[in-house]
Formats: structure tokens, sequence, C-alpha cells
């Protein structure tokens, strides 16, 4: 993801412009780094754990020569990396485009100019830009996709505006009509699936749309504003990364960059103290990321709306069965950069909610409800009352969840506690961690996955080396794996290993940065971000990295989506996306049979060969028509 205005990513420029106050001895850590032993004694307790949970991380390890024995789970012949401008997925396995940023969900809305891009008119009617996460529900014999538009790439948005730069309030209604969600009805057909243009259940839901504000923090006084006084009814939904999926068959959205969208046109002057340490927290200052809300229309400008920001950053849940209903804000879940949320239940049907914030030196969290679901139970409260966790991982292997209360972080209210989340996961001494990404949970064991995708600028503050952390420079990521003690998601206790430490065993065969044990010139990667189990229990892995196959990135080619055996440790390259994108999202039919992918940002003028580039949803699927997943 770039900034396109700044030329940063968005993490990037959040590091550059509000960075994180050192928290940690900086002797220690270069102690640390030079010697190793910090690295060497988590490694160690890996190989410990090894023999508990199947997986070596060291190079040459026993368990992982003799997993590498077994016979592999996979049934197709891992592809090459790639650097061209399209997709590329197995033998045997064929892919085509479902839908792209433009493409109409109502017969109502206009054609895609491949050149100009599209209309104001009927952009809320389209299928929306930068698609990731996404989740297929089965309902009354219909197949509906929702599935998140992260953002706007304004160059592309805006053809016509100078260097995207929008010029009115047209430009910027454009932009947030773009983004948000949609919700689509998609069906098969003798030619793969496709989307049921002007299905019933066909909605977007973008940057104006109708929410409720529900849990501890609705109605408090931080999150009330001139147009909402009762501070439980806010607009839009906004920087919709990954997705979560309730068991009672509703959507979640998560808000992860919400703080680029908001910008001052006067100074801070005045401002409450304690609003302003937020801002400084969450990123939120003059400018923004370049999308100019805050110069054409006032709800996005802090001076007017000082609390508007505190309405964004949330987890929101959404029918997909009901294009009336009225999606809810949960702020039980915390405010942070939420990247997606993972549900599970525990062993008594407490609701587990599994959460990353995506900075750097940012938290892992976890809510875990008061009440229990069971199948056709009230779901009433169930996202809103319980606890919120923060994840502190030891060093040697062991970690636990902090509650994150009043009492413990010494904060005014439940109110504050989420809607200052980083703060309070401060206050307990949670880990600081490399960006955590997506997470996902085993359906065949009680154990969960995070993606840490990269921290190559931990000397600018963002966080210590510490156990799952462990290269000072961190420029390929690694996946964290816990599983719970008495093998449970609400257990407070849990003990921790790597899965992978992604690597160039090409360009570092001596050290870590050449990776573990499971990566192999063969399969190498970079920067693990999206992340989902499929039914059999293996574990799809999709980047979002440096693809620039150069220096320490050489080999690695595009960015792409491998599939990982969590027993075994092997981990196989399976599709590599065009040149520029990233790889986020995933879900599958209701048959299994077609797996969607996500295509992100791509370059050049993919997917049509010409004109403008436009993220897509592709469908994949076996030549044999065999299950995928
Ligand atoms: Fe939207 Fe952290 O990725
Ligand atoms: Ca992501
Ligand atoms: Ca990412």
């Amino acid at each position: 993801m770039t900034d396109h205005k700044h030329n940063l990513s968005f993490d990037d420029w959040d590091e550059v412009n509000f960075p994180r106050p050192a928290e940690n001895d900086f002797d220690r850590v270069v102690e640390r780094a030079l010697s190793r032993r910090g690295f060497l004694g988590s490694v160690l307790a890996f190989g410990s754990g090894a023999a508990v949970m199947g997986t070596g991380l060291l190079k040459g390890s026993t368990a992982l020569a003799e997993s590498h024995a077994m016979a592999s789970r996979f049934p197709f012949t891992p592809i090459a990396a790639q650097t061209d401008e399209t997709v590329h997925v197995p033998e045997g396995y064929s892919w085509k485009v479902l839908t792209r940023w433009g493409d109409p969900l109502m017969s109502s809305a206009e054609g895609y100019d491949l050149a100009e891009g599209g209309a104001l008119e009927g952009s809320d009617a389209v299928f929306g830009e930068n698609t990731d996460g996404m989740e297929l529900f089965s309902f009354d014999g219909h197949e509906i996709i929702a599935v998140n538009s992260e953002y706007t790439n304004n160059d592309i948005n805006l053809p016509a505006a100078q260097e995207g730069v929008p010029a009115g309030a047209d430009d910027v209604l454009k932009l947030q009509n773009l983004q948000g969600v949609t919700v689509m009805e998609v069906a098969p057909g003798a030619d793969g699936y496709s989307v049921v243009v002007n299905s019933p259940f066909n909605r977007r839901l973008h940057h104006n749309t109708p929410m409720t504000i529900a849990g501890p923090a609705a109605g408090h006084a931080l999150l009330q504003t001139e147009a909402d006084a009762t501070g439980t009814a806010s607009l839009g939904t906004f920087n919709n990364c990954g997705s979560g999926k309730t068991p009672w068959g509703t959507y979640l959205t998560c808000e992860e960059n919400f703080n680029g969208y908001f910008g001052a046109t006067g100074a801070f002057e005045g401002f409450d103290e304690k609003v302003m340490a937020g801002y400084e927290r969450y990123g939120i200052g003059a400018d923004g990321f370049g999308y100019d809300y805050h110069k054409h229309d006032a709800r996005f400008d802090v001076t007017a709306n000082p609390n508007e920001p505190h309405r964004a950053g949330w987890v929101v849940e959404i029918d997909p069965t009901d294009p009336e209903s009225t999606p809810v804000k949960h702020t039980g879940l915390g405010r942070f950069k939420h990247e997606n949320a993972e549900v599970v239940l525990a062993a008594d049907g407490r609701v587990v909610v599994y959460m990353g914030d995506d900075e750097r030196g940012e938290f892992m969290y976890k809510f875990v409800s008061n009440g229990t679901w069971a199948p056709g139970a009230s779901t009433e409260g169930l996202l809103d009352e319980g606890t919120l966790f923060a994840a502190q991982f030891n060093d040697d292997g062991t970690g636990a969840w902090l509650p994150l209360t009043p009492e413990t972080t010494g904060m005014a209210d439940l109110a504050e506690v989420v809607i200052f989340a980083r703060m309070a996961a401060s206050a307990v001494g949670a880990t600081t961690m490399d960006r955590p990404e997506w997470i996902s949970a085993n359906p065949h064991a009680i154990e969960a996955y995070c993606c840490l995708t990269n921290n190559s600028r931990r000397g600018a503050s963002a966080g210590e080396v510490n156990g799952p952390n462990p290269r000072e420079s961190n420029n390929y990521g690694q996946i964290v794996r816990w599983r719970p003690h008495d093998d449970d998601h609400a257990s407070e206790t849990f003990d921790w290993d790597l899965y992978v430490m992604a690597g160039n065993p090409d360009v570092y065969p001596d050290n870590n940065y050449g990776g573990s044990d499971n990566v192999t010139a063969g399969n190498m990667f970079n920067s693990p971000d999206g992340m989902a189990f499929d039914s059999n229990g293996l574990l799809w892995i999709q980047t979002d990295g440096d693809d620039s196959n150069e220096e320490d990135f050489a080999g690695m080619g595009n960015n792409q989506m491998l599939v990982g055996d969590p027993v075994t440790g092997e981990i196989a390259r399976f599709l590599t996306g065009p040149k520029g994108s990233e790889v986020t999202g995933l879900c599958w039919s209701a048959d299994r049979r077609t797996m969607f992918v996500g295509i992100q940002h791509p370059g050049g003028s993919w997917p049509d060969g010409e004109g403008l580039p436009r993220s897509a949803v592709i469908q994949v699927t076996r030549d044999d028509g065999a299950l995928i997943g």
C-alpha cells in the first residue's frame, strides 16, 4: 500500500510523522542484536517446543528433516516466482476474473471507461476499489460475498485531477463511494462464477453509510459530535482491511488506517489533552494521507469535529443477508488499526475474537465475551460485553493475555480503555510486535497464527527485539503461532513458537535472515499478510511486500499466495500476482470447488491489458473440478 502523495506506505508515513517513544533499553537491544543471544535463546525455546508442536526452526533440525520426509498434503506442483503482469497458478488449475473495481452491481450504474475510470454518478453502485478481506455466506440457496475496499489510488480513481489531488467535493464524494464494503450475490454458471447484477442482496457500504455504535464506548462524550449528540450513530466505515465471520452468519469488517482520512484546517490550540494524546498515538495530524476530505467535507476537519476520529478504528458487523440492516460498530473490540477479526468459540461457548493492530511496535489483542453462543441462540451483546486483552509473549515460549480494564490500566472507565486501547495495552506492558496483520485459527487444532509482516525501521523506535520479533532489522516478516493452555481459546495463558521466519537463503545462507528451515530457494517470500485456514486445516498465506526481485528480495518475485502445512511446516507457492499487486483476501464457494482471491493495486494494465489497472477478485478452480479447500 502506498500513499501516492507522500510516496510512503501508510505505516511508514505514521512512523515518520508520529514516532513511538522508545520504550526499551536501547543498550539491551543492541547487545542482543550483536550477540544474537536473544535470538538463539528463542530458537532453543522453539527447538524444545518443536517436539511438542511438530515443527522446528533451526536450520537442519531433526524435526524438520523428518517432517519433510513425510508425504506432502499439497495436491499440486509448486510454481516458480514470477515477475510479469499477470496471475499464475499451478498446472491443472485455472483462474479468471470474477469482478473488478468499477464493474456494476446494479444495471443503473454506468459502464467503466478504461481510460477515464468510472463516473461519480453510480460510483456507489459498482464494485469498490482496492479489494481486500472477504467472506462468503450461504443463505437460503444464495451465495453472497461481502468484500472490503480498503483505500483508493487517487491518481487512477481521479485520473482527471491533478496528480490525484481531489479538486472539490465531487472528487471527495467519489473517493468516499469507492471505499468501504461491497455485498454481492455470486452464482455459478457454465463458465464459472459471476456477480448477479441487480440481486436484492447487492449493496455498497461506504464512507457515508449510517452505522450504529454499540458497546462500552457507545454514547461516551468522546464519541459525541455536533451532528450526533448521542454518540451512538456515525456515518461510514473506513479503510476496511481484513475480515471476519461470526458463527451466526454476519460479516466483520475491520477499520485499519482510518487516521489518514482526517485533517485540520486550523490549529490544534485549545484541544483537550486526552484528545491530543490520542491523536499522537493514532497518527491524526493536520494533513492526513492526501485524501483531502477535510478541505471539502467538514466532518473530516478535526478543527470543527475533534471527536469524529474517535468514531473510526473499530470492528463493524454487517448482516450480508439483509440489505436494509444498519451496520454496528462494536466498541468492545477496541479502537486501533484493525487488520482482521478471527472469531472462534471457547470451550464453554464464549465468543473469542483475535485481532492485530497493524503498526510497528503495536500489539495483538483478543476479546472474550461474557455470554455464550449456541446455534440458534441470541447473539445480543456477544460482541459488546466482555473483556479485551492484549498479548504478552515471554522469551521462554510462554505467554499471557493481559486484561485491559480501568483497574489494570489506571484509565477512567471502560469506554476510555477501548477508545484508547493502544495506550491501555502499553499501560499493562503488552509485547510490542512487528506489525500484526491477519490472524487465523486452525479449525482442526486449538491454535492460532498471526502474520507479523515486517519491521524495517525498528531503530526509529518501533518496538523492541523480543521473542516473537527476534530480528533487529526485519525486512521479511514471520508468522507466530500460539496454543492456548487447557485447549481453550478463552485461556489467559498459552505457549507460542514461530511457524515460519521468512528470509532469503540465497542472499543470507548463514544467518537468520535466510529464514527458518521451512524457507527454501524454491518457496521464499517476504511480508506475510493475508492468511486463512481452509476446511482441511491447510494455511493459506498471502504476501504484501517488496516485489522488486532485487538484492534482499532477489528470487522472491511478485507478491504471492502460498500454502502451509501446520503439522509438517512445509510451505509451497501456489499463486503469483501481477507485478505491483498485493494478494489479499480469500474465501471459498459453498461447494469448496472455487477459491476466490483478491488482487489489490495491480500495476501495468492488469487485468484488461489496456487502460487503467484495476484491483479485482479472481476465481481459481481445479481443471478436474475437485475440491480446492
Ligand atoms: Fe490493510 Fe495491514 O493491511
Ligand atoms: Ca493486510
Ligand atoms: Ca500489509
